[in-house]
């Protein structure tokens, strides 16, 4: 099931980067996870359908979709990935058509973008990825026919509202700390995924309403504010008939 030549390392990861459990106990914690991606599986619908979750991160999204559709995911953290295939699926009981995971990178688009998805789901990985976000954006809609992207407007920790009260204080007092300890604190225990090096990570700067108006100028036709995050979606105008004549 979990497709790809052999394991690729990456670079170091902070603490809940190594763990899919500690990665989903602290998000829940800061983010309303369940919320999120009930919502995106709801603008997903009922299946048939195809559908690539682009990363898939600990497989989260699984939970809350059809039973009839047909999955991908693909993320370079292969630790998400063993932890989705060995407790996941098994301890939430999920049963989807099909399932296949990739340990690939998403930038190497001719490894798993070979037909055309019904969805693509982008969650939570744009301000990883910057100043990449175009590019991916770009490659998802030639080969999708609805875009769904989820991205909080809140990513750095002074502007995070966090759910839980301990988060709540410990956010508090990071406010007050200098950037250098920041960076520390990133690199051992926060946004640190081992693939996207501060400095560039650093540089994203949308807030609630220029994330809204990125959305807009990429095309994305809805769009609306779930809790701290901001959910966008995308519909090809290309009609499924002229598709299927146009790959003949
Ligand atoms: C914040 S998590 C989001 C995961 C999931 N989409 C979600 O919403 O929970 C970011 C994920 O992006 C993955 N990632 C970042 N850059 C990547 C790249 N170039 N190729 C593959 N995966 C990448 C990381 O491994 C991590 O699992």
């Amino acid at each position: 099931m979990i497709k790809g030549d052999k394991t690729v390392l990456n670079g170091f990861k902070s603490l809940i980067y190594r763990s899919g459990w500690l990665y989903n106990a602290i998000t829940r914690r800061l983010y309303d996870q369940d919320k999120k991606f009930l919502t995106i599986a709801k603008l997903i619908g009922k299946g048939p359908k195809r559908v690539l979750d682009l990363p898939c991160g600990t497989g989260y999204l699984m939970r809350f979709l059809h039973p009839l559709i047909e999955y991908e995911g693909v993320d370079l953290n292969h630790r998400f990935l063993k932890r989705i295939k060995n407790k996941e699926l098994k301890k939430r009981n999920i049963k989807l058509k099909k399932i296949v995971l990739k340990q690939k990178d998403i930038f190497d688009f001719q490894d798993y973008l070979r037909e055309k998805f019904d969805v693509i789901v982008i969650s939570d990985v744009l301000h990883h990825v910057y100043p990449k976000h175009v590019e991916l954006i770009n490659m998802a809609k030639e080969s999708a026919r609805k875009i769904i992207i989820c991205e909080p407007y809140a990513v750095k920790p002074k502007e995070i509202n966090a759910r839980d009260r301990v988060f709540k204080i410990i956010i508090y007092f990071g406010k007050f700390l200098p950037i250098s300890i920041i960076k520390i604190i990133d690199f051992l225990f926060l946004d640190n995924d081992g693939i996207n090096p501060y400095h560039k990570r650093d540089k994203w700067s949308f807030n609630f309403k220029t994330l809204k108006e990125f959305y807009k100028t990429m095309g994305f036709n809805l769009s609306f504010c779930l809790l701290d995050e901001y959910i966008g979606v995308w519909e090809s105008s290309v009609p499924l008939y002229l598709e299927k004549t146009s790959n003949k």
